[in-house]
């Protein structure tokens, strides 16, 4: 389909809803899916068949590309019920500009916006009963796409499937986490696909973060290629600091490009903080946490919304950063977009994108 063709959603409601056998009061992060899934098949160089089924397993040829070549990317988004019952979902036409660049890096083809934001739109109308609405809960969306073709040559596929999944979610990290600088693994390099969210970025990191955690570190801090001096970014997460009252993130298409960190920095600005991105090397933080400047370390990302860090590990050393209730900037933010995505105050950036 083309951008101005009109969209047509075949629904095929559930006859068997899961909804009754959820805890909403104890919700894990992406364990149980919503009813409902959208699916899009891309053949002949165009999107057809696009339609809203039960959430269930796929079919799929042992020689399918995907499975052999890694042609495959994703999104995370999150959808929040206000107090009335409205359903929002948070900048999701973000996440589909940065969708259609990771397709783009990885050969793929875009998927229009009739079908990823206003699909969506109506699989959230349809799973509506699906959104939590206590504090720190939401609806967990996951678009992805993937190489369909059934061919074992190395080259684009011909055909693709568009899916978007949703699940109630609560916390991803419950409490704060501790960060192992990495100075020998890489995540991306200079004119790789670090800021794409293709598969592949998270595979590579399971071996070097299970190493880490055997050292008894939570997460990684990724560092640049290059020289393992600089900071990039934490793999499930972007990586924010204060120094001073400077905000400050680390730059580049070596890390993802996080609408949550977009949204912070973007904060910071208008609330009259210095914001920067820039390189940051582990040195400056490192010599900011022991000289005090270095008030506030935070991982930000949909999933992980804001996760305070609470320690840092580099050259077999521990930094401890300060305590989290004095982190001014961050427990801010974080407040306020909890204010702002469940609708307890006005929106005046038009963030929250309304479903009906
Ligand atoms: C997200 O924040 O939505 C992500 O995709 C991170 C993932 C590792 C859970």
């Amino acid at each position: 389909m083309s951008a101005t063709e009109q969209i047509s959603i075949r629904v095929e409601p559930t006859q068997n809803s899961r909804l009754s056998q959820v805890d909403f009061n104890n919700l894990k992060f992406g364990q149980i899916m919503s009813d409902h899934m959208l699916v899009a098949e891309y053949s002949n160089g165009r999107w057809e068949d696009i339609s809203i089924v039960p959430y269930g397993d796929l079919t799929m040829s042992p020689s399918m590309s995907a499975l052999h070549y890694g042609q495959a990317i994703f999104e995370g988004i999150k959808a929040y019920k206000f107090e009335d019952g409205t359903v929002s979902v948070f900048r999701a036409d973000k996440n589909w500009e940065r969708f259609n660049k990771s397709a783009h890096r990885l050969q793929m083809p875009e998927v229009p916006q009739e079908i990823f934001l206003d699909g969506l739109k109506q699989l959230l109308d349809i799973d509506r009963n699906w959104i939590p609405s206590k504090e720190g809960t939401s609806l967990y969306i996951r678009p992805f796409m993937y190489a369909t073709e059934s061919a074992l040559g190395v080259h684009p596929s011909i055909s693709y499937k568009f899916i978007i999944i949703t699940c109630p979610v609560g916390a991803y990290y419950s409490k704060p986490i501790s960060l192992k600088v990495e100075t020998h693994y890489t995540r991306a390099a200079e004119g790789g696909v670090g800021f794409s969210k293709n598969a592949g970025n998270y595979a590579l990191s399971l071996y070097p973060t299970q190493l880490a955690n055997d050292e008894g570190y939570d997460q990684i801090m990724w560092t640049d290629a290059l020289e393992h001096k600089y900071i990039e970014e934490a793999g499930t997460a972007n990586l924010i600091f204060r120094i001073g009252d400077t905000i400050i993130t680390p730059h580049g298409d070596t890390i993802l490009h996080g609408v949550t960190r977009r949204t912070i920095m973007e904060l910071a600005e208008k609330w009259g903080f210095q914001a920067e991105q820039r390189r940051v090397s582990v040195q400056e933080l490192i010599d900011g946490i022991k000289d005090g400047k270095v008030t506030e370390a935070f991982a930000a990302g949909t999933a992980a919304t804001i996760t305070h860090i609470d320690r840092i590990g580099f050259e077999g050393q521990d930094y401890q950063l300060p305590p989290i209730e004095g982190r001014d900037f961050s427990n801010k933010v974080l407040s306020y977009l909890n204010d702002l995505r469940y609708g307890k105050i006005e929106d005046p950036y038009g963030w929250n994108i309304l479903v009906k």
